[in-house]
């Protein structure tokens, strides 16, 4: 059982501890708290976990903190949506928003070659009002002897050129947790000049470990990959991890699942669960059209298949886009054939205006 809690309810205000007091006295129900941080206001919500089904939900209602009661399922307890559309969505994070009416263009390097590239890379993005990029420092390949990222050598010097070209935050995939705290060091040696979202890549959706780390800290939201071989079921269930420890600023992106029947692209494009991932839940879906297509092949008649994967995306309601781009896609250190040039940059935001102008008509 879930209550919402009046918003910007303190732990020291008398109808909260009178409200505690009361559910501390139930027997078999264990009680959970959690926060949900907003920009003006920050909601307390909690969970009643075990025997609840015997509550009597109009007395819980009555209690003087209590502003409503919700019945939930076992899945997906704190992102679950459990059917109530009213439910808040995502979160603030370096004062942008992060939630299922947003969209945000995380446009950028797959991975960190050297300072000129990433340089070029970012005053592209500032010249087109961009203050979000993705910068892979710590890569997972498949081959063991393929680049496997520059690590924490080169977060100083990306860090102080998000701080020149007004970056506010950088996706970054995460394999282990001291990545966490080599880029949580590097921030503060820098001056925290950026934000970053944890990244956590599609081969490690599962990773429990990884995700419990991540998700008991609360300073650095998650974006979570969906696994490129299991079921969209145990994917948010990964996703329901992190919360589940804590931190509930967790973005879910669709990236393409693992299937011959995908071929020639590198994967086979699944944005058209956009909508549903939003009906199951309260996370920011983002789409990553790169690692779904996979190429920038273009169709006889000029379009670009990762662009028009894009737009199908946003169109569907996304609310990030990760997208790989480079000033030298030819030669970058991994994935070069799916990265876009910098001068189709404009372009691409253009299809996305379009593409968003689209939803809104639709939706409104
Ligand atoms: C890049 O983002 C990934 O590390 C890359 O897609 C991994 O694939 P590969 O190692 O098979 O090239
Ligand atoms: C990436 O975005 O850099 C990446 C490795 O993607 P994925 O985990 O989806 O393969």
């Amino acid at each position: 059982m879930l209550l919402i809690l009046h918003p910007n309810t303190q732990e020291s205000d008398p109808a909260f501890k009178k409200t505690m007091t009361h559910l501390q006295q139930l027997s078999g129900v264990t009680i959970k708290q959690h926060e949900v941080r907003g920009q003006l206001q920050s909601l307390r919500e909690i969970y009643l976990l075990g025997d609840t089904y015997a509550l009597d939900l109009e007395e819980i209602e009555s209690l003087p903190a209590v502003e409503k009661v919700i019945r939930i399922s076992d899945e997906y307890r704190i992102l679950g949506r459990h059917k109530d559309q009213q439910r808040r969505s995502g979160f603030h994070y370096q004062g942008l928003a992060f939630d299922q009416d947003s969209l945000n263009i995380f446009a950028g390097l797959c991975a960190v070659d050297n300072p000129k590239h990433v340089e070029e890379m970012l005053r592209a993005l500032k010249a087109n009002g961009l203050s979000c990029t993705r910068m892979g420092a710590y890569k997972p390949r498949t081959n063991p002897y393929a680049f496997q990222g520059h690590g924490k050598d080169c977060l100083p010097w990306v860090f102080d050129l998000a701080g020149k070209y007004d970056i506010k935050v950088i996706a970054m995939e995460v394999t282990h947790e001291s990545h966490m705290q080599e880029i949580d060091r590097a921030l503060a040696e820098a001056g925290r000049p950026c934000g970053v979202i944890m990244q956590i890549g599609t081969r490690n959706t599962q990773n429990f470990e990884l995700l419990k780390a991540i998700g008991k800290q609360n300073e650095y939201p998650a974006l979570l990959k969906r696994g490129f071989g299991i079921t969209l079921n145990e994917s948010l269930n990964a996703a329901e991890y992190l919360a589940s420890e804590g931190n509930s600023q967790v973005i879910f992106c669709l990236r393409g699942m693992k299937s011959e029947f995908g071929a020639p692209h590198r994967n086979m494009v699944d944005f058209a669960q956009v909508p549903t991932v939003k009906r199951l839940t309260r996370m920011p879906v983002c789409i990553d059209p790169s690692h779904s297509v996979g190429s920038r092949d273009v169709a006889p008649d000029g379009v670009l298949e990762l662009c028009h994967a894009t737009a199908q995306g946003v169109l569907a309601g996304a609310n990030m886009v990760l997208v790989d781009f480079h000033p030298a896609p030819t030669k970058a250190l991994v994935d070069g054939p799916q990265a876009l040039t910098l001068n189709e940059l404009e372009p691409f935001l253009k299809d996305m205006e379009i593409a968003k102008k689209a939803y809104l008509e639709r939706v409104k």
